[in-house]
């Protein structure tokens, strides 16, 4: 079989995944419905994209960062699409960087073994928006009004480490609160970066073997690391496992003081958790709210070939659960939420690292390809959920919560999803977020099919 047939077997490299080639810039976009007029700002999406056809073995998670951008005003919308541009994708190829298929390269001068495609998540920070990678990689400062690459970020050349996807923005104090693993050395790193971007505080965090995190926990004065039982193993993925070696150990999550101190770990029962819903302090105790993932109880399908593994691990299933950690007592207590399976986790980011009452989750096709068929809202006080199911054979992507101009209170706002169907046509759906079982308010034709990908966010009045 040559490489060229094998991506045809690859289900992340057609359909609702296929990658698209241009670059596009659209005003006053086609609307069903209404766009609100108290809504002011930009939903973004972050994604794979490659920009040549893969030549070999490709992974999902390699492809070519993309973001594409809605901007709401005045009961209008403009569609943009930008590459992340990154050092490597910059090099186009000619720096041989390979992705995770392929055996990893180490290159003098640089942490990052695999091609940096900042492709994974973005935060709002400073005015710009910051793309992040799943492996930790050097963030990119991109121009939230023209997803225009502004450039590498070190934060004036002091960032001593490389950022994770899933670092966050405390919305109090406007600090970017990060942290950085290594695929390869015993330690994960912490710090901070101010509203202005100066960088204010940074630590390393001894580990009894290298880990393979995904995201943290943020709360006033903590931050929440990951020890989990799952490391990054070449072997294992060039034997199409990706990275999962499940160690003989429990879950530990080490709460570490934001302004620098030691971390104090506490044990659980041995999980492995891709997103954090929140976290927040209450009395004595941190608490983390989290998506715990399950078996997918779901059949691989043999005509993936070589992409079955691959496929099974991507059609992940998790269900919500507390973490409280007594920072008095030194007790730990696992809770869980619900028994619904769901993912991709966001709630109203000015709640972030305080305690709220709303998560917005996606909920999958039950089907082995991750599509996303519709949207949970819920209350963690009580755990009861609303459902929205996506309309007409639309599939969505993670949401984002969108303050509506003058909001009252937690969840009086909107919540915007990027949605493709299988005929190539996307959508952004806009729901009410106070009532997400109502049809979309709004429904905004986009110009080209916004492919599945990864985390998403809003940022106001850009
Ligand atoms: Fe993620």
């Amino acid at each position: 079989m040559t490489q060229a047939n094998i991506n045809d077997l690859n289900p992340y490299l057609h359909g609702l995944y296929a990658p698209i080639k241009e670059e596009m810039s659209v005003d006053k976009l086609k609307v069903e419905g209404e766009i609100p007029r108290d809504l002011h700002g930009g939903y973004f999406r972050n994604g794979p994209n490659p920009q040549t056809p893969p030549k070999g073995m490709h992974h999902w998670f390699d492809g070519d960062g993309m973001i594409h951008g809605i901007w709401f005003e005045n009961g209008e919308a403009r569609y943009r699409n930008r590459y992340v541009a990154t050092q490597d994708f910059q090099a186009n190829g000619s720096n041989g960087m390979p992705g995770i298929f392929e055996p990893s390269r180490a290159v003098s001068g640089r942490s990052v073994v695999y091609k940096d495609t900042a492709n994974t998540d973005l935060v709002f920070h400073n005015g710009n928006l910051l793309a992040l990678w799943y492996i930790s990689g050097q963030p990119v400062a991109v121009d939230a009004s023209t997803l225009e690459t502004i450039r590498t970020e070190s934060f004036d050349g002091k960032l001593p480490c490389n950022i994770s996807a899933h670092s966050k923005v405390d919305p109090k104090t406007g600090e970017l609160v990060f942290f950085d693993y290594a695929l390869y050395e015993p330690k994960m790193c912490t710090g901070t970066v101010s509203a202005t971007g100066e960088l204010t505080h940074f630590q390393e965090i001894d580990l009894p073997g290298p880990r393979l995190p995904h995201d943290m926990g943020m709360t006033e004065n903590y931050v929440i690391l990951h020890d989990l039982p799952v490391v990054f193993s070449e072997q294992a993925i060039r034997n199409r496992l990706w990275q999962i070696h499940v160690a003989d150990q429990p879950t530990r999550f080490g709460v570490v003081p934001r302004k620098g101190g030691a971390p104090k770990w506490f044990e659980f029962p041995t999980c492995y958790v891709y997103h954090v819903i929140n976290s927040w302090e209450e009395g004595d105790e941190v608490v983390m709210a989290a998506c715990r993932m399950v078996p997918n109880g779901l059949k691989p399908n043999p005509e993936f070939g070589p992409y079955a593994a691959m496929a099974d691990v991507l059609a992940l299933r998790a269900q919500p659960f507390f973490w409280r950690m007594n920072m008095k007592t030194g007790e730990g207590r696992e809770e869980q939420i619900d028994d619904v399976l769901s993912e991709f986790p966001v709630i109203n980011n000015e709640f972030s690292g305080h305690k709220a009452r709303y998560s917005y989750h996606v909920i999958f096709e039950d089907c082995i390809e991750q599509r996303f068929s519709g949207l949970l809202k819920y209350d963690l006080s009580t755990g009861q959920s609303a459902r929205h199911d996506f309309a007409d054979g639309f599939y969505g992507s993670e949401p984002a919560f969108a303050p509506r101009v003058g909001a009252t209170s937690e969840d009086d706002g909107y919540l915007i999803s990027f949605t493709a169907n299988m005929n190539g046509q996307s959508e952004a759906h806009i729901l009410d977020a106070r009532n997400i079982t109502a049809p979309a308010i709004a429904r905004v034709t986009l110009p080209q099919r916004v492919p599945a990908g990864f985390h998403g966010t809003w940022a106001a009045g850009v």
